[in-house]
């Protein structure tokens, strides 16, 4: 079976947690996408090259999760070349056999825009916001909380304004702003709207 769910939208929407449940749940291989620009932006040097030869080893040995890699990501994701050298790894990865999920900002309107499942999960930028702060320590974070959001704002703004692939819904996505859902009820409605499509 082909069967791919595109999940896409801005940084801390829970896209990477419905993501990860959606696997779970369905047997389907996961692909944080996101994780590739990180890598990039983290290897230094010049972007298309680095994105021409990442490779495995690279997304284990670099650290991926801090702001400063999403920040660096969403600088080197502005290249029409870096979007390009990543294309076929994640083209073929979403129509692998057995399903696949891929969450980031392009799958539904340019990785796999036949994808039998878009959802574009959104929150607002405060609550987002709050939530990387939390995941950075909270009060005991090195950043403060104003810190956090304003990066936030920057990535959404760099990622939606964008001339190649930019951030923004695709024409048949389902959106669902998880702003006042708890992670149980957002997933819910991510296996709700995939079950209806499931063949069968
Ligand atoms: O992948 P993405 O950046 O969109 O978000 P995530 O890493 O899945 O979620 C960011 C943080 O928000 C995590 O700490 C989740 O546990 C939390 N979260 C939440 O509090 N409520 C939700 N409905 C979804 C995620
Ligand atoms: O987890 P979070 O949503 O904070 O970020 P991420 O998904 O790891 O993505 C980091 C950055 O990579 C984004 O801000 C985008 O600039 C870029 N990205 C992209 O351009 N296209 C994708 N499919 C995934 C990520």
């Amino acid at each position: 079976m082909i069967f791919t769910v595109a999940i896409d939208g801005p940084a801390a929407a829970g896209k990477g947690t419905i993501s990860r449940a959606v696997a779970d749940r369905f047997g389907f291989a996961h692909l944080d996408t996101g994780l590739l620009y990180r890598a990039v932006g983290m290897l230094g040097g010049d972007p298309a090259t680095a994105a021409r030869n990442l490779t495995a080893e690279d997304l284990q040995r670099l650290d991926l999760r801090s702001l400063a890699a999403g920040a660096a990501a969403s600088r080197v994701a502005v290249i029409p070349e870096v979007r390009a050298a990543l294309f076929d790894f994640q083209r073929r990865f979403a129509r692998r056999e057995g399903g696949a999920v891929l969450d980031g900002r392009d799958i539904g309107t340019v990785i796999c825009p036949d994808a039998e499942v878009k959802l574009y999960v959104t929150a607002s930028a405060e609550v987002r916001a709050r939530r990387r702060w939390l995941e950075l320590g909270g009060e005991a974070a090195a950043q403060p909380f104003a810190e956090v959001l304003a990066e936030v704002e920057a990535r959404d703004a760099r990622d939606m304004g964008r001339a190649d692939a930019p951030l923004k819904p695709a024409a048949d996505a389902v959106q669902l702003d998880t702003s006042l859902m708890s992670i149980d009820e957002a997933v819910a409605a991510a296996f709700a709207h995939i079950t209806a499509h499931l063949p069968g």
